[in-house]
Parts: structure tokens; sequence; C-alpha cells
């Protein structure tokens, strides 16, 4: 019986980090991957705001027949995933959280910084995981302001972009970091351009693999694996250009799939 597609979710290209993992692992399951880019960054805004976002994406994916959901997305996890968990009681959820606790047993100088969006360190899942994780650490917050649009507009090593990371990362390396925990699903495409100004002392954390280890766990658990040997297709929905969410996935990640529109009409969210 086909129990659907896994439902994937950002504010926009981001999710394409965990997307290509998912690939990787879970080459059998078919994706619906919604980047809502009317509304992106998320950011920015406020918790309540990604938080009715995040629900209502949520129903628009369920009602696409998905079978699980993957807020590949720090910044509406960190708003939405435990009110999510609790309204779709019924749905099995992955979401993303900052990976201090790889970041701490990497770290010898006990400097770690976590690259993510001002909201997601806002609430209570960034401050349980330094609890958990790393008391014994020095957490260092760092936003990089600016660098999720100009990886929507497709500036991936631009001098702009450089610059961006640069202001952001510098101070860090004279603080005396030496890891750093990639805390919004948009930074794992500029990796080489960090590489290319922390140099290759400086750890850095990517849990996309992570996610989707514990994506296919979450599938085994409620009997949702798609059988091995099944043809999967990749749908590409976009909230503003569907086809220019494909063609950045062919570009970022070299993926192929079908490009769908949807509109947001108040608070509610449509296919086109
Ligand atoms: N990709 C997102 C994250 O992981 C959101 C970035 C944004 O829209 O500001 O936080």
């Amino acid at each position: 019986m086909d129990k659907g597609a896994i439902g994937v979710f950002d504010s926009g290209l981001g999710g394409l980090s965990i997307l290509r993992e998912i690939r990787k692992q879970l080459p059998h399951e078919s994706i619906l991957y919604f980047a809502d880019q009317a509304h992106v960054p998320y950011g920015p805004r406020p918790s309540e705001q990604i938080r009715l976002f995040s629900e209502e994406i949520t129903r628009f994916l369920l009602a696409q027949n998905a079978k699980a959901i993957i807020v590949a997305c720090n910044t509406a996890s960190a708003a939405a995933l435990k009110y999510l968990r609790k309204t779709f009681p019924n749905t099995p959820f992955i979401g993303m959280e900052p990976a201090v606790k790889p970041a701490a047993k990497a770290s010898h100088s006990g400097k770690i910084a976590v690259l993510a969006t001002p909201a997601t360190y806002q609430g209570a899942l960034f401050a349980s995981v330094v609890e958990r994780f790393a008391k014994d650490a020095e957490i260092i917050q760092q936003t990089i302001p600016g660098l999720v649009s100009l990886i929507e507009m497709g500036n991936l090593n631009g001098k702009e972009t450089y610059d961006v990371l640069s202001r952001a990362l510098t101070p860090l390396l004279e603080d005396d970091v030496d890891t750093l925990v990639l805390g919004c699903t948009h930074y794992p495409v500029v990796v080489p351009l960090i590489e290319q100004i922390v140099g290759p002392e400086v750890k850095i954390i990517d849990p996309s693999p992570a996610i989707a280890r514990q994506t296919a766990r979450t599938l085994d658990r409620y009997g949702l694996a798609a059988p091995a040997g099944k043809d999967a297709t990749l749908t590409f929905i976009s909230s503003a250009d569907p086809d220019q969410l494909a063609s950045m996935a062919k570009q970022l990640i070299n993926e192929t799939g079908i490009p769908q529109q949807a509109g947001w009409h108040g608070h509610r969210l449509e296919l086109e």
C-alpha cells in the first residue's frame, strides 16, 4: 500500500541540505518539498507568526498525503516543533535542534559558536540543548544578518556573501572558538566559503546526516518506510517561484523534481 511521501519544509532553499542526505540514505522515499519563499527569511520574524506558518504548512502537506513531516528549518523547529507535535498527535515529526552535543565532544578550547537566526535562540529548545549537552562549554550565539537572503538569490560564492560571512566569523576566531555548529539549514551550502575564512583548524558541525538517520529510525518505528525498489518521486512546491526552486535544487544538490505552485490566501495555503 502507498503510505504517502515524506513532507519536508523550510522557509526556502535551506531544507535542500537535509533533502540531499535523505536522498542518499533513503532513496526509495518520495518527497514533497515545500519552500515558503513568499515569507523567507523566517529568522527575523516573531515566533508566533512562524508557528502559524508552520501549522498551516503541516496541514497543507498532510492534505497532499504526507506520512511524516521533517521540519527542515531550525527557526521553525525552535518556534513550532513542540506545538506541531501537540496539534498533530498522529503525525511523526522530525525536527532540527542545534548540534551542540557533537560540538561539545569535538571542541578542545571549550568555545563553540552556534551560527543561527535570531529566532532560533529564543524559546526552550535552544536553552535545553545547551543545558543538556554543553554545561561545561562556552556557547556563543552568532547570527549572520543577510546571509539567508543572499543564498536565496543564488549568491553562494560572491564577494558580498564572503564579506557577510567574514564579518560574522572573524571575531569568533579572535575569541579562540574552535568549533562551529551550523544551526540554520541554509548554511551547509556555503561551507566552502566558511572553510576559506576559518581555515582547517576549526571544526564545522553539519547535522544533516544525523537528521536523515533519525528520519529512517522514525519511519521504521511507525511502520511507514517505503519498500525497497519503489520508484520515488520528488515534488518541489514553492509559495513564490517553483521553477526557480526546482532549478536551484538541480544546481545545489543535483536533484530533479516536479515544480508545483502553491499560494497563501490569507492564512490558508493552497495548491494553485
Ligand atoms: N533555513 C532556516 C533555518 O534553518 C531559516 C532561515 C530563515 O528563513 O531565516 O533556520
